[in-house]
């Protein structure tokens, strides 16, 4: 099994190009169910989950193409993915594909939506809590689909077609927005979402689903209003850059020190996590080609802060900021909202000799005290990147087990910061 060795204390320097959003492709691949003609994507991650959902998709009946680069193109930027669901040949979604990554539960929406008739694979817990469905099932029920539960699988069907409705979600939840605006797509009448993800992923998968011909109003706000439409058509679309990999790179900067252009970013998708890296004294400034970080000299200072919905702090930035704040002078308090077992990385984060205690959701950690290199592993994605931050800033080796959570999320991570100076590599075997 790889694993990445990093030798700390060498600071970033360069630029890092910005991949598109591993969260935006995934919802943005499943909308091609909804046309029997092509979606074309670009800017695709090049990245283990995308890779799992082309099989996924691949099981309903979809084909995909990848093409090169194009004319005018520099550099190729991510993707081109065409994706044809000319025909559904199979509305089932098996436990052994489903189970591998969660995400994949959202072609409940499409399927229904156009089959009128879907059995999905429950996909059940995962490393960072529970996460159960009951906010999609309520919301299918809403749009006229029955909905049973039988050998671990969600049996749902609409034999007339889904109807629009109203749709009002007890909380807020990412996945459960793009799956019912998706289905409300094909859906007769309106469909009012309340309640809804307010996640720039959201808006982008509505923009998607415009020029495919459906009429969406609201995305990005809490009220999202559906017409439906009998039928979805072609479209181009370019993936959004990902502010996951722009925060995780920023905070790494900040960790690390030195000046890095995120190129490709954009601020706007994250000003919540930039405004809290500014606070622990990094340096920030937008410009045209993408975000610049840099920390010199300075030291850094401890903040407090809590994870929310967007436009909060996101949940998917928490361990990368635990890792940074474990450099800052003082007591840092980080709390998750989100997910009840999220806080995986502390243990590890321990053992490079972190002071970190936890009390319920909310990690205290008495920053200050220099880290030094050892052997962790993380059981998710982006506790597993919190690892390698802090591998950056520790004296000595760090080696970072169970590679392949990183691979899931994380397009050529050690090339992109060895290109900034970071003494890391994989290691095969
Ligand atoms: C998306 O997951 C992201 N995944 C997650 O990123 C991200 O952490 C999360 O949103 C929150 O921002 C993708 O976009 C592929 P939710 P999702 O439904 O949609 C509860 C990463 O590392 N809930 O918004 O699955 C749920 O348990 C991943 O890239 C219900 O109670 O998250 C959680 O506590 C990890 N019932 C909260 O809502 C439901 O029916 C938010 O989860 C649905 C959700």
């Amino acid at each position: 099994m790889d694993r990445i060795r990093i030798t700390g204390g060498r600071p970033l320097n360069g630029t890092i190009p910005i991949s598109g959003a591993k969260n935006a492709a995934l919802p943005l691949m499943i909308a091609s169910l909804l046309s029997d003609q092509t979606l074309t994507l670009s800017n695709v991650p090049n990245l283990a989950d995308v890779a799992l959902l082309k099989r996924i998709l691949g099981n309903h009946g979809v084909d995909y193409a990848v093409s090169g680069k194009r004319r005018g193109e520099v550099v190729q930027s991510g993707e081109r993915l065409a994706l044809t669901a000319a025909e559904i040949v199979d509305t089932t979604a098996p436990y052994d594909l489903v189970s591998r990554m969660r995400a994949s539960f959202w072609v409940i929406g499409p399927l229904l939506a156009r089959m009128h008739e879907a059995r999905v694979s429950l996909p059940g817990g995962c490393a960072i809590g529970t996460r159960p469905v009951d906010f999609f099932l309520s919301g299918l029920e809403q749009l006229g689909a029955t909905i049973d539960v039988d050998g671990g699988y969600v049996v749902a069907s609409a034999p007339g077609g889904l109807a629009g409705g109203r749709v009002e979600f007890p909380g807020i939840s990412v996945g459960a927005t793009h799956t019912i605006m998706m289905a409300a797509t094909l859906a007769k009448g309106e469909t009012m979402i309340e309640n809804a993800a307010r996640e720039p992923e959201v808006r982008d998968l509505a923009d998607c689903l415009t020029k495919m011909g459906a009429t969406i109003d609201g995305a990005g706000t809490d009220t999202i209003r559906v017409q439906g439409t009998d039928r979805l058509v072609a479209a181009e679309h370019a993936v959004l850059p990902d502010r996951i990999e722009t925060g995780t790179y920023a905070f790494a900067v900040a960790a690390a020190g030195g000046e890095v252009l995120l190129q490709g970013a954009r601020g706007d998708l994250l000003q919540k996590a930039l405004d809290v890296l500014s606070q622990t004294g990094a340096e920030i400034s937008q410009t045209n080609d993408g975000i610049r970080v840099s920390r010199r000299g300075t030291g850094l200072a401890p903040v407090d802060v809590v994870t929310e919905p967007f436009p909060g702090f996101p949940t998917d930035l928490q361990a990368q900021l635990m890792a940074l704040v474990t450099g800052a002078g003082g007591c840092s308090r980080i709390t998750e909202t989100i997910f009840e077992n999220r806080f995986m990385h502390v243990s590890e984060l321990a053992r490079l000799g972190a002071d970190i205690r936890l009390d319920g959701q909310t990690a205290t950690v008495h920053g200050g005290t220099p880290l030094k290199g050892a052997q962790v592993m993380a059981t998710d994605l982006r506790a597993s990147v919190s690892l390698v931050i802090a591998g950056l800033t520790a004296e000595g080796e760090t080696w970072v087990n169970r590679v392949y959570h990183l691979d899931r999320g994380f397009e050529q991570l050690e090339q992109k910061l060895s290109a900034c100076g970071a003494d890391i590599e994989r290691v095969s075997g």
